[in-house]
């Protein structure tokens, strides 16, 4: 059977690229499986884009943002009917086990049903004016047309995350989906569109990031830029954008560390290392790539670890029985063998897995024996490097304040977590790690849409997702003075 071809929403019409040119979207756990065919875009079809996107602004700024959030709620009923189809396209597309795809269509769903509630509050502030028979406000206006670069591996929920507010704040969109997962995000604005969204508020351009991504981001009527990828991309981008003096939110890497202190509950914290650690097979910027164990524990830890490491099963997601699916790409393989040489060569032991996986039932995909690292170096390159696949390094610590010294001895600031149950340590923790999320007793992943989501250090540039973040990065504040005296009045001068 021919796969489906699928086309770029530009302007409410579903239209081929400029460029002629298309591309096979396949199936990390078995690249037989040709999921579609999708537009190979290039500047041409951006121009478009965000023609239509401006044109659009202009009537959709106007429409009353309860309005406006009615739709976005509808969106968020129609993808809960359609999340278990939903789910399935993106195991196939995107490889992670139907349990965590399942989970992905939900935070769409989630961040739908939080933003919906936006719309009737979006709220300003009515401040005393220094002059009397004055009035004072601050109002939140929308940005205009906001270009956005999602990657592959939330492939829903990312976008969700970055369409959904600035919708509701009154912003029409352009957006390019990581070439690897296009059909995702295709589902979330196909079901915008069934929601009533009006023609050209979403454009959907898919293809290559240089292609059309780039242009995205040097386009002078795109008003704001929002990123998720890789730290090298990102800083490219940021400078792009601060050229022409455009908002640019940047969400890139992390080299995320749960501590685990000798009181620890071993069994909670083993649970949460392998969720933390092998969950989206590593490839969360959120994701566990460091497991900093005090001394008296450590090796009855890393026994346990590496036990449970070694039996997780690896496999097709869209197979319930398998805990572990394959990584994106042939790319993302060779990054993680790749680091699996260096670890070796920098003295780590590798204790657990370390290979590409080679049986039958893994021929056609991409995917790796989940990875333990012990007697890892803080400062050697396997703890130092976001590495994005399976692979966690086990590094030994003397106490709490070596800990968090080893914890906050990093570029990045994404993620972070502790398991103790001594009170004092755990508030200690939240104040002294230098990170954008502390998780007590719990591991890094697992964000909520209505809390911040972001970091500091090289993780990203000070603007937060979910929650007010996105409201704050969607919307620019208006200072409104309304003098009603009737008479010319100066501020600072006449206040006497
Ligand atoms: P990437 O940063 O190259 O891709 C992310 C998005 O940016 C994609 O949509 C891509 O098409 C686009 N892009 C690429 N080059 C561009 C350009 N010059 N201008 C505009 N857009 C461009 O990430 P990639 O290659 O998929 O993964 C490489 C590494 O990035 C991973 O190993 C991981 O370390 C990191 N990464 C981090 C993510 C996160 O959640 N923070 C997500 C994906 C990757
Ligand atoms: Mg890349």
């Amino acid at each position: 059977m021919a796969a489906k071809i699928y086309k770029n929403l530009i302007g409410g019409e579903w239209v081929e690229s400029r460029s002629g040119q298309t591309y096979e979207n396949l199936n990390p756990a078995d690249t037989r499986d040709v999921i579609g065919v999708f537009q190979r875009s290039d500047k041409r079809d951006i121009d478009d884009a965000v023609a239509a996107a401006a044109q659009a602004f202009e009537k959709w700024r106007l429409v009353p943002a309860p309005k406006r959030a009615e739709i976005i709620y509808r969106a968020g009923q129609i993808l809960l009917e359609r999340k278990e189809e939903y789910a399935r396209d993106m195991t196939r597309e995107m490889g992670k086990v139907l349990k965590e795809t399942r989970g992905d269509v939900q935070e769409a769903v989630d961040t739908a049903y939080y933003m919906a509630g936006e719309g009737r509050r979006l709220l300003g502030a009515t401040t005393p004016s220094e002059l009397p028979s004055k009035f004072a406000m601050a109002v939140r206006m929308p940005v205009g047309v906001c270009g956005m670069i999602a990657p592959w591996n939330f492939p829903m929920a990312i976008p969700s995350w970055k369409l959904l507010p600035a919708l509701v704040c009154g912003n029409t969109c352009v957006i390019k989906p990581a070439e690897d997962t296009p059909l995702s995000t295709y589902n979330l604005v196909k079901t915008l569109t069934d929601a009533g969204l009006p023609k050209g508020v979403v454009n959907i351009v898919t293809g290559f990031g240089p292609d059309a991504g780039a242009p995205i981001v040097e386009h002078a009527k795109v008003n704001a830029i929002s990123f998720t990828g890789s730290s090298e991309v990102g800083r490219t981008i940021g400078e792009v954008a601060a050229r022409s003096f455009k908002p640019c939110s940047l969400e890139m890497g992390g080299k995320n560390a749960i501590i685990v202190l000798d009181d620890a509950n071993l069994d909670l914290a083993l649970e949460g290392v392998l969720w933390g650690a092998f969950g989206t097979t590593g490839q969360r910027c959120t994701a566990a790539s460091r497991v900093i164990v005090q001394k008296g524990v450590y090796r009855q830890f890393a026994d346990r670890l590496v036990y449970r490491a070694q039996r997780l099963k690896v496999g097709n997601g869209l197979d319930e029985s398998v805990e572990v699916g394959p990584q994106i790409n042939e790319q993302q393989v060779a990054t993680t063998e790749k680091y699996v040489k260096i670890g070796k060569d920098e003295g780590a032991k590798l204790e657990a897995g370390g290979k590409a996986l080679n049986k039958p039932e893994h021929a056609y995909g991409w995917f790796f024996e989940p990875t333990v690292f012990t007697d890892v170096d803080g400062k050697s390159r396997v703890a130092q490097e976001e590495i994005f696949g399976p692979v966690i390094s086990m590094i030994p610590c003397e106490n709490f304040d070596n800990a968090i010294e080893i914890s906050n001895g990093v570029n990045y600031g994404l993620s972070s977590a502790i398991y103790t149950k001594d009170v004092n340590r755990a508030f200690r923790a939240m104040r002294d790690i230098n990170a954008g999320i502390t998780y007590i007793n719990a591991p890094t992943i697992g964000a909520e849409v209505h809390l911040p989501f972001g970091g500091v250090k090289s993780t990203g540039n000070g603007h937060r997702e979910g929650g007010l973040g996105a409201i704050d990065f969607y919307t620019q504040w208006k200072a409104i003075y309304v003098d009603y005296s009737d008479k010319l009045q100066r501020a600072q001068i006449d206040t006497e």
